[in-house]
């Protein structure tokens, strides 16, 4: 079977900047660039035929195919385990700092499932009520509470308890302190702000955070949930904006004697305004949240949502939209999983024979089916829900 990376839009760009803090850039995030400056590797056509063949019959994500899923370190130590019968584990998170996720959000978790699903393994999930404390203008109170419907948000993405261990840094922090000593030792402050560009003005909780973010990396923070495997192999999937985190992780790893994380990386969903720059849960303009009515994701579209199109009918019957930056068809090239479908709006919005306000009524039909459902979901899930998966415990593996 020849699997080909579907076919990814040229970019051409001037300046960006990615931090785990903000993502800006005046073109649209160059990718390749991004991998250059970070030093991770693309996912290419050899990775996606060797997943294909490892998890056959199990079909493999279309989020892998489609670029959205596009970078990563290690990923094939990871599937050489796999093949080996060995066991990993898988590690993510959310910063809890507003009341929903935004669509998003959902990316890393929706894909997180897939891959807890389809290589049975186990998972951890950090919020880090900590870190939002420390860079925003919220009491500690504010992101602890916040935590809870953060972490009914993820739940509702289809996690198995059985298998998932959910904590908040202040809840879990005296089982991870060691490690996040260990760490903290072998890492000079001039390291920390190489990486993370801190300045003397910044707070010292900023600058020992990272330390936090990247325990969790090591399974030996988890001697009860992962049944004290002191050195079990990790994967984290995330937004590419967290890798700075564990660059730092991998690079103290070897002195601590301990695996380096892998790591599989997604794009950014783009915001409604354009793809200068993320959806940010702080800019309820740039945004789709999980809890918004079919209503309100109409308006937000239709108001919103920046268009390649062209200014009038004729001009764009004639020449076509510009899909690269058209937002209505970057947003179905996330959630359309239907290829055929997803194709066949591209070419024909490209040249002409579809409007814009076509592929945004398409655009509606699948945020409000994707919303509603997790809706859906969410309206399941109790506090002893909660309760169950933040629970130190074993997990199943
Ligand atoms: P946070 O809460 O900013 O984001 C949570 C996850 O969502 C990804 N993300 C996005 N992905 C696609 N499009 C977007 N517009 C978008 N916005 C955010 C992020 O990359 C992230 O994967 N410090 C972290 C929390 C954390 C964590 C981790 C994340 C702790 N440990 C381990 C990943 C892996 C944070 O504030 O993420």
């Amino acid at each position: 079977m020849n699997i080909a990376l579907e076919k990814q839009p040229a970019k051409k760009v001037t300046t960006q900047k990615v931090t785990p803090w903000a993502v800006e850039s005046s073109d649209g995030v160059d990718y390749d660039k991004l991998i250059n400056e970070f030093g991770s590797k693309r996912i290419d056509n050899d990775l996606i035929n060797r997943i294909e063949k490892l998890i056959d019959p199990k079909p493999i994500h279309p989020w892998i195919k489609r670029g959205i899923f596009f970078s990563h370190r290690d990923l094939n130590k990871i599937l050489d385990l796999y093949e080996k019968g060995e066991k990993f584990y898988l590690y993510t998170g959310r910063g809890p700092s507003a009341g929903a996720l935004h669509v998003g959000h959902l990316l890393p978790f929706m894909f997180t499932k897939w891959l807890q699903d389809v290589f049975e393994c186990p998972l951890v999930i950090q919020l880090t009520d900590d870190e939002k404390f420390l860079w925003k203008d919220m009491t500690l109170k504010e992101t602890h509470e916040l935590a809870i419907p953060t972490a009914k948000d993820i739940i509702a993405c289809g996690f198995d308890v059985k298998k998932t261990f959910i904590f908040t840094n202040l809840d879990y922090i005296g089982h991870l302190y060691p490690t996040i000593l260990e760490i903290q030792k072998k890492v000079t402050l001039n390291t920390a702000r190489g990486i993370f560009g801190f300045t003397n003005g910044d707070n010292i909780g900023k600058q020992a955070f990272p330390a936090v973010q990247c325990a969790p990396s090591f399974s030996k923070s988890f001697k009860v949930p992962l049944k004290g495997l002191k050195n079990m192999p990790c994967l984290i999937p995330c937004g590419i904006d967290q890798d700075p985190y564990f660059r730092l992780t991998r690079d103290v790893a070897p002195r601590m004697k301990l695996h380096k994380p892998a790591l599989i990386h997604n794009k950014f969903f783009p915001a409604l305004q354009g793809s200068q720059t993320k959806m940010s849960a702080s800019n309820p303009n740039t945004a789709i949240y999980v809890t918004d009515t079919a209503k309100q994701i109409e308006k937000k579209i239709n108001k919103h949502a920046f268009s390649g199109g062209q200014e009038t009918l004729e001009l764009q019957r004639k020449l076509g939209a510009n899909l690269e930056i058209d937002i209505p068809y970057q947003w179905l090239r996330f959630f359309l999983m239907d290829k055929e479908r997803l194709n066949e709006i591209g070419t024909k919005y490209e040249n002409g024979q579809m409007l814009t306000g076509e592929v945004k009524t398409e655009l509606i039909t699948v945020l409000q089916k994707l919303v509603g459902d997790h809706q859906a979901n969410r309206s399941k899930i109790s506090d002893q829900d909660v309760t169950n998966f933040m629970q130190v415990r074993e997990l199943e593996f």
